[in-house]
């Protein structure tokens, strides 16, 4: 079984995959994760996110893996290191890169061959896995999202605004709906959920009620 979950930044995507994840006994993946570590390996090795041609190469080298709940780059952890919104905000560089994305869906169809997953991204039910059995929007209003993002980096100590992350997510928002390759789209056989007012379990239920029919 494949699940495909996309939907803009903030939309409790993650959070509800794992949960759908864990009661289904199946894999998650977290595809934002991947961009974010080749984002993170670029600022790493100082590299100019104007030179695609170096990012593709960074991209090339990049070992990411995930064990259950962290993000491995290189064997090391950076599960915390790509949540930065350094990081957040230049994944907007790396994401339109064709040749970048192109590696990473490959690498994420790899995991997905022979094995029950849910993923969770931009591109999942348009590119990555189109004839997934089920497929997802998740919407959420953009400032009940900046908010819901503002709790969890609080959490973390952000001395970033409410203002400021709500930017950021409309910014990226466009950034992601605007790019050639792989934009975020809603695909046409995808169920739309709007969480604006529901809760995590709630929305857990609405999808787990749509695979159990
Ligand atoms: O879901 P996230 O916020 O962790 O994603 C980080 C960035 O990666 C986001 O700006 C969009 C990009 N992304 C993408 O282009 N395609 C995906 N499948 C997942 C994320």
């Amino acid at each position: 079984m494949q699940i495909a979950i996309d939907g803009p930044a903030g939309a409790g995507k993650s959070t509800i995959a794992k949960l759908v994840a864990k009661k289904l006994g199946i894999t998650y993946l977290d595809t934002g994760a991947m961009y974010r570590a080749v984002t993170l390996a670029v600022m790493r090795r100082e590299g100019s996110f104007d030179d695609q041609a170096a990012m593709i190469k960074i991209a090339e080298e990049c070992e990411i893996s995930f064990s259950d709940r962290q993000v491995f780059l290189n064997g090391e952890d950076v599960t915390d290191a790509i949540r930065t919104p350094d990081v957040s905000k230049h994944t907007s560089d790396v994401a339109p890169v064709s040749e970048i994305r192109d590696i990473l869906v490959e690498e994420q169809r790899r995991i997905a061959k022979g094995t029950s997953v849910i993923m969770d991204g931009r591109d999942i039910g348009s590119v990555v896995l189109p004839d997934a059995d089920y497929k997802f929007y998740l919407d959420a209003d953009a400032s009940v999202r900046a908010e819901r993002r503002y709790k969890e980096l609080l959490e973390k100590g952000t001395d970033q605004t409410l203002e400021e992350i709500k930017q950021d997510i409309i910014q990226r928002d466009y950034n992601d709906m605007h790019r050639k390759s792989g934009p975020l789209i809603k695909a046409d056989d995808a169920v739309v959920i709007d969480s604006t007012s529901m809760g995590i379990d709630e929305v857990a239920k609405t999808i787990i009620s749509y695979i159990d029919q």
